[in-house]
């Protein structure tokens, strides 16, 4: 880990987080997609951090946070988003979250809308999953519970990069594969059902009111550039930005243009 993990105890369990940067502002808030962790946002974080204060925190089962006993489902981490703010004493904050980052970030504002400043929705969406979606999940478990996670982490990283970044960016590739392969059986099948559970949020876009930049990889197969146009229509104050050369995991595949949209968004709601 390239900057210091911190760790803070909600109800007896461990949530493992990284601070860093200026303090003073509203905090800039990184959720990471699934099956993945902080780690994902070093890039961002190294960045971000000469202007703004910039966290980033496992989702409860992921990285080095504990899983707690709770069910796991997207209104769950949801409110573990502001049991952890309180815990850090974080009145409100910018939230960014990619894929299963934005579900979580679209229930919260549902949730305590006055302590989100801004969201920043990164290859992620409003709806739920259709039946063979749910049915995909399914299979994916019992696969994951009879073969491990070899298999599906090889699949996954498939689907996940666009096919110039699966032959050209390696060492992210790896760091993806790498990161499924070290996460736990329990977390991973247990936050596909959580994912399979989720409900819609698209009927309740209309009601948010506070800026919103919705980033999506050109090539991203699994949350698609018409999804995010679909959101980006029922988000009164949203902008939206495409980015080239990337599939689902845009802030990795391409930084340099993931970086610029965030800052300018940053710059823009101060
Ligand atoms: C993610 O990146 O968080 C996942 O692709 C979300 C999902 O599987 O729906």
């Amino acid at each position: 880990m390239k900057f210091e993990e911190k760790q803070i105890y909600i109800n007896g369990n461990e949530v493992s987080y990284i601070d860093e940067g200026k303090p003073g502002g509203t905090p800039l808030i990184f959720i990471h997609g699934f099956p993945f962790n902080k780690s994902m946002w070093e890039n961002q974080i190294d960045v971000l951090k000469e202007n703004h204060r910039v966290i980033a925190y496992d989702v409860r089962g992921f990285g080095n946070s504990d899983p707690g006993t709770e069910e796991n489902s997207i209104l769950q981490f949801a409110k573990d988003l502001f049991l952890f703010m309180d815990a850090i004493q974080c009145d409100k904050a910018i939230i960014c979250g990619l894929s299963m980052g934005g579900y979580i970030a679209l229930n919260a504002i549902l949730q305590q809308r006055a302590r989100i400043a801004a969201l920043i929705l990164c290859d992620s969406q409003c709806l739920p999953d259709s039946e063979q979606a749910k049915k995909n999940r399914m299979d994916t478990i019992a696969s994951i519970e009879k073969k491990g996670l070899t298999d599906y982490a090889g699949e996954s990283i498939k689907k996940l990069f666009s096919e110039t970044s699966l032959a050209t960016k390696t060492e992210e590739v790896s760091f993806i594969e790498y990161t499924i392969l070290d996460t736990s059986k329990e977390a991973i099948c247990n936050t596909l059902m959580a994912l399979a559970n989720r409900k819609e949020t698209c009927s309740t876009l209309y009601l948010i009111e506070v800026p919103v930049l919705i980033i999506v990889g050109k090539e991203d197969q699994i949350t698609t550039p018409e999804v995010a146009k679909k959101m980006h229509e029922l988000i009164p104050q949203s902008m939206l930005q495409v980015i080239d050369h990337a599939g689902h995991l845009s802030n990795l595949e391409n930084p340099e243009s993931f970086n610029l949209y965030l800052r300018t968004f940053l710059k823009r709601v101060g």
